[in-house]
């Protein structure tokens, strides 16, 4: 792929389509002591990448984005979208330097349809926001990536992320109706049409979702919402083996129980986390692993028997006091702690994080078979995650790993574990995007057929090839 540079002519015209204020370069930054700032444009939250843009463009609309691509598309000049950089797979790094293109200004709520349970937003606005909003009208947005207090809408849309009410709910993708987007070329489309149903020519709504940037830029959404569930019951379960709470998943859904959180965590998560959010936490020596269990539901007798069953199916397994969390601060407490997992891992070392997932009753496989590789190749890992979806976050912990081990020694030992997810019926990523760092992986999980059709899709969408340049694949 060929691109060109940023040339002054090219910054008079961004500044003439975005207004000056929202053209950022290295040199202005150093100038407005904003370098610090400025250079959070080349990172997200990817191991420890940084690229540096050329330029940083802050567009307030649809028409400015349609603008901008059209330059970027004459001049083949790359251009990487950016939502919050909250990304784990380093979607939003821009390798190719050139423009990022922000959509931190495209952050409002446009509309919240209580007759029809739909809204219509911006995809800069931050998920919690948004969850809040709905909910101050009796209305549920479900999914909420651990990072939701930070996370963008738009990147969700990118990567159609999770986060733990997957397991009952749903990822993004399943909330989607319909989407505005800047086309490469700068032409802007609506996808589909904001109803439930749709069965009008190829669903490019849902090939846009999980595009991670490379395809358009969604500059609004149109979601369906559902009920606010009225009640929840949130249950921590120790296990005093790791390879038990693995199976304890599957068992719980074969009781007939669908819980709206499902999370695994090994001993070393959870205690990293109460460490690092200095929230004290009982961990008898014993404890390898615990389960993060919610139910919730409009009728609160019904949770009650179903967290009966629940206790029933864990009654099989060798597991500690149950803590029952009985007040809202203690399951705050309790979610803060399993958020945080990610980020006391970043606290504590560099890591890599594997977002394998596999059919739900290979959980316990596909864990034993972590640590074997784990073993075998001398590194230690930091596993936890959505058990219920069969989403296990592999944290491969630098340690005192150099250079070479760590660049290039790994790969043998993560294409093992890649491997052993397919074997198992899973895949290589579950809700963070192949992006920048699987990237080299994903023959593993897709062939080469699957690639070729990819790769025309990409040529439909983007000619020149400039829009999340050497992503994905
Ligand atoms: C989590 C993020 C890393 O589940 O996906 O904590
Ligand atoms: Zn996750």
């Amino acid at each position: 792929m060929h691109f060109n540079a940023l040339t002054p002519e090219l910054l008079v015209a961004f500044e003439a389509i975005v207004g000056p204020a929202h053209v950022l370069t290295a040199a202005r930054a150093e100038a407005a002591a904003t370098a610090d700032a400025y250079a959070d444009y080349g990172r997200d939250h990817t191991e420890d990448l940084h690229f540096a843009p050329d330029v940083v463009l802050r567009p307030g609309s649809a028409t400015e984005i349609g603008a901008i691509m059209r330059l970027c598309h004459e001049h083949r000049l790359p251009v990487t979208p950016r939502g919050a950089g909250t990304g784990l797979s380093g979607g939003a790094l821009p390798v190719h330097h050139g423009v990022v293109l922000s959509t931190e200004r495209l952050n409002r709520i446009l509309e919240i349809d209580e007759r029809n349970l739909q809204a219509t937003v911006e995809p800069g606005v931050i998920n919690e926001v948004f969850q809040n909003a709905v909910r101050e009208v009796g209305l549920f947005y479900p999914p909420d990536p651990a990072s939701k207090g930070s996370c963008s809408l738009g990147g969700n849309l990118a990567h159609s992320s999770g986060g733990p009410k997957a397991v009952k709910y749903g990822t993004t993708k399943d909330y989607v109706l319909n989407l505005e987007v800047v086309l490469p070329t700068g032409e802007v489309i609506w996808t589909a049409a904001n109803t439930l149903k749709n069965s009008t020519g190829y669903n490019l709504t849902q090939l846009l979702v999980g595009s991670e940037g490379t395809l358009g830029i969604i500059t609004k959404v149109v979601f369906r919402l559902l009920p606010y569930p009225q009640h929840n019951i949130l249950m921590l379960v120790p296990f005093r083996q790791e390879a038990q709470a693995a199976e304890a998943v599957s068992a719980v859904f074969r009781a007939g129980i669908i819980p709206s959180g499902m999370e695994f965590m090994e001993r070393e998560a959870i205690a990293w986390s109460s460490d690092y959010l200095k929230i004290p936490l009982t961990l008898p020596e014993d404890i390898k692993a615990h389960l993060l269990i919610e139910l919730d539901g409009q009728d609160l007798d019904q949770l009650y028997k179903e967290a009966e069953q629940v206790y029933a199916v864990l009654e099989k397994y060798d597991v500690g006091e149950i803590l029952l969390a009985d007040t809202a601060g203690q399951k705050d407490d309790l979610w803060k702690i399993r958020r945080n997992i990610g980020n006391s891992v970043r606290y504590n070392s560099v890591y890599k994080e594997e977002d394998t997932v596999v059919p739900r009753a290979e959980l316990p496989t596909l864990l034993k078979g972590v640590k074997e590789i784990g073993a075998r190749y001398g590194f230690k890992t930091v596993c936890y995650g959505h058990a219920g979806d069969g989403n296990l976050h592999v944290n491969i912990i630098r340690g005192d790993f150099g250079d070479e081990m760590w660049n290039v020694g790994l790969r043998q030992p993560i294409t093992e574990i890649f491997e052993l997810c397919v074997r198992l019926g899973g895949t290589i990523s579950g809700e963070h995007g192949i992006g920048l760092v699987q990237k080299g992986y994903i023959g593993i999980a897709l062939k080469e057929a699957n690639l070729n059709l990819m790769r025309g899709i990409k040529q439909v969408f983007d000619p020149h090839g400039i829009l999340n340049p050497d992503k994905i694949f």
